[in-house]
């Protein structure tokens, strides 16, 4: 058997109202069309042909390696685009799988059903079937003595043939040559005036050819039209990432607030907190706690350690590592073995040493700090002079006091100290301590002098 797999995408999604061509609108951080084609990947077909229409490019680009994109202009119905993408295969196919680049739901097994029971059968054309409690604007299966004959689109169907329960879902594998043919004899002559690959199915029953129906669980016959759509399925989609993540082992503590895009990996024996999103190529370990409220993207978060309250974007957490509540890790935070970043502390392109605490309300950019080092409540570094940016070194051990004002480039030798206030522009030597504030004056008696001088004021 020679397999090829085409997918209509080529329609605009009026519905979306947005600029983006509607089969690259992203569900738990996936396309609709990277789903589906995700979906169809475990066929391992010879050859996948996506027809495009709007925003050809943009979706083009998108494309894996190894799967076509067919440009189909204008578009004249889903016959015209199942025309199109037959004309960019190869010509080997015999058996031509036709999916819709907006049905995300559309499980690996059911597509392979499909597929199996075409070859089985012997059919010309075999096609999923489903039954809606309210089945809209799907095209009705007209069947004759139990056999399918046709279908009829909604809008061309009579009271009668609206009634019919089982719809088309979109889903065909076709004899290559059967559906050649018949494209070829196809007709716009409906309300719609468009070439409709429905009328393949009547066509080849009409030639006296097998269609076979095989039925599909409704819930993963799901079209996107609308935002809402997109959210339904999206949610349907997140249950399952969870579902499977929690059969591997992961404790996910409230399912319905926990947002996993496809890709991203968590170790069996991670505990997530409800309102974690986790995102891109996003890496948690077994035995890592994160949540509640956090939100990481391509960010790795190692093993024991704990994350909580915070946003996390290009960073990697090593194990038994603290971060939170409220920090901001930015790319390239680096956060060592058991060290911490804790309250309302920013962190960029910085190396936080092992077992090192960045514990209070902290700015460390383009900085590396050593090993077992403390930055007190309120430490700066000054990263940044106004034309470009320097970097900060803090050795190992080093105790930086409160509110201490770090300009770049500057350095903080082992064991050294700054004292609270400073502001520190110049290298600190090892074991030093560096205080750069005025001396303290006292004024003894202020207080009894100034109330005195209210009193006098006030008369
Ligand atoms: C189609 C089926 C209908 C089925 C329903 C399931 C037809 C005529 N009708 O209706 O029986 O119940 O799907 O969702 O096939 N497309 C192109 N080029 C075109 C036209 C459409 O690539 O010229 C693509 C669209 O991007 C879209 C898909 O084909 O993803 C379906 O097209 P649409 O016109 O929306 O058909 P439906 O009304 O959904
Ligand atoms: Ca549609």
């Amino acid at each position: 058997m020679h397999l090829a797999v085409i997918v209509l995408a080529a329609g605009k999604g009026t519905r979306m109202k947005s600029e983006l061509p509607k089969v690259l609108h992203r569900a738990c951080g996936r396309s609709l069309l990277g789903w589906v084609l995700d979906g169809a990947e475990p066929l391992d077909a010879d050859e996948s042909v996506v027809v495009v229409g709007h925003g050809a490019d943009d979706v083009i680009t998108t494309l894996p390696g190894g799967v076509v994109g067919v440009v189909q202009e204008p578009q004249l119905g889903t016959g015209d685009a199942a025309r199109v993408g037959l004309g960019a295969c190869d010509g080997t196919a015999d058996t031509v799988l036709i999916l819709l680049g907006d049905m995300p739901l559309l499980r690996a097994e059911t597509l392979q059903s499909v597929v199996d029971t075409h070859l089985r059968e012997r059919a010309a054309a075999t096609m999923l079937t489903t039954i809606f409690d309210e089945p809209n604007d799907f095209g009705r299966v007209v069947r004759s003595e139990g056999a399918i004959a046709g279908i009829v689109e909604l809008s061309d169907a009579n009271a009668e043939q609206r009634a019919i329960e089982e719809v088309n879902v979109s889903v065909y594998a076709f004899d290559a040559a059967a559906l050649s043919d018949a494209l070829g004899r196809l007709g716009s002559d409906n309300l719609q005036g468009e070439y409709y690959l429905t009328d393949v199915i009547g066509i080849l029953s009409a030639d006296g050819r097998r269609i076979v129906g095989v039925a599909a669980d409704s819930a993963e016959c799901v079209g996107v039209n609308s935002h809402g759509d997109l959210a339904r399925v999206a949610e349907t989609l997140r249950f399952r990432i969870n579902d499977e993540l929690m059969a591997d082992g992961v404790a996910i503590i409230d399912p319905k607030r926990t947002y996993i895009d496809a890709g991203v990996q968590v170790g069996s024996g991670a505990r997530l907190y409800p309102d974690v999103y986790l995102e891109g190529d996003t890496v948690v370990a077994s035995g890592a706690e994160v949540g509640p409220s956090v939100h990481a993207r391509n960010t790795t978060i190692a093993s024991g350690a704990s994350v909580r309250f915070s946003v996390l974007d290009g960073a990697s957490i090593g194990p038994d590592a603290a971060v939170g509540p409220f920090s901001h890790l930015r790319p390239g935070a680096d956060l060592r073995d058991r060290s911490k970043a804790g309250a309302f502390v920013e962190i960029k392109k910085s190396e936080i040493g092992e077992g090192s605490k960045v514990p209070h309300l902290s700015y460390v950019g383009d900085t590396t700090i050593g090993e077992h080092s403390n930055l007190g409540a309120g430490t700066i570094t000054a990263n940044h002079d106004g034309f470009s940016k320097h970097r900060t070194t803090i050795g190992d051990g080093v105790k930086i006091g409160s509110n201490t004002v770090l300009v770049a480039p500057v350095s903080v030798g082992d064991d050294a100290y700054t004292g609270a206030g400073s502001v520190v522009t110049h290298d600190v030597a090892p074991g030093a301590l560096a205080v750069e504030r005025s001396l303290q004056e006292e004024i003894p008696g202020y207080a009894e002098r100034r109330k005195h001088r209210a009193s006098q004021d006030g008369e």
